[in-house]
């Protein structure tokens, strides 16, 4: 789910002092299905496909669909973190291109990756509705998951030290069962509902895996 609706980042996602290490170039992954490689501005037209849908829209914040490949490019710029990572770097960005494996033309069926770095690291994906229930998220977000073993900061303020382990967190819509379930499945545990604009809003949060 996007963070910058400023309710989902007031009251969805906790703070989290930024410990994360951000290569400048980050490596593509490979799961079973799927190859993900970082997401890029040329990818506008592909993600436009699914985000001028209604239907895509429907489980979204805002739910207006994308009207045009400009605000799908606009969407891709936002992927770039706005505040810097633990290193001080600006500009990085942790989102990748949902790619078939065995698909010889690369197109580009969906998006995964982490939305933002404040107040908390979440991740967030969607994909074309042609392959929805494929199980291709959950192994996505599986991926992603993997590859956020980044390497981190010590804890140097009182804070940090007493903030406990890392979380990695994420938010949807409580009635988009899909993503419930990929969610459940790649063991985030709820801590939180809220409501914000007619829908209920579950946030949840996974420990991040030790590296
Ligand atoms: C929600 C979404 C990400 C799920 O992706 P997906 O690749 O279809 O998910 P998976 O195939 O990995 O499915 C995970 C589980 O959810 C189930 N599921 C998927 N879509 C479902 C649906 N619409 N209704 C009920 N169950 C569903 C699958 O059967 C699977 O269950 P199982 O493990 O018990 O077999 C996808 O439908 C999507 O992109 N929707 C539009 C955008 C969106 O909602 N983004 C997320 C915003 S938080």
């Amino acid at each position: 789910m996007k963070t910058d609706h400023p309710i989902v980042k007031e009251r969805i996602y906790p703070r989290q002092d930024t410990r994360v290490i951000i290569p400048a170039k980050v490596n593509s992954i490979r799961t079973r299905n799927l190859y993900l490689r970082p997401l890029e501005l040329a990818d506008a037209a592909d993600l436009f496909e699914f985000r001028s849908r209604q239907d895509v829209a429907d489980w979204l914040w805002s739910k207006i669909p994308h009207r045009n490949i400009q605000e799908t490019e606009a969407y891709i710029r936002k992927k770039i973190f706005t505040t810097p990572d633990a290193s001080g770097a600006l500009g990085r960005q942790f989102t990748f291109a949902m790619i078939s494996g065995t698909d010889p033309t690369q197109k580009v069926i969906g998006a995964v990756g982490i939305n933002g770095l404040a107040p908390s690291p979440s991740i967030g994906y969607g994909i074309h509705p042609d392959f929805w229930g494929k199980g291709f998220v959950s192994e996505a977000v599986a991926g992603v998951v993997d590859a956020w073993k980044l390497p981190r900061k010590e804890p140097e303020s009182e804070s940090e030290l007493s903030s406990g382990p890392e979380k990695l967190f994420a938010a949807c819509n409580k009635a988009n069962i899909g993503s419930v379930k990929v969610l459940q499945k790649n063991g985030f545990e709820i801590i939180n509902e809220a409501h914000l604009e007619g829908d209920t809003v579950v946030s949840f949060a996974l420990m991040r895996p030790s590296t």
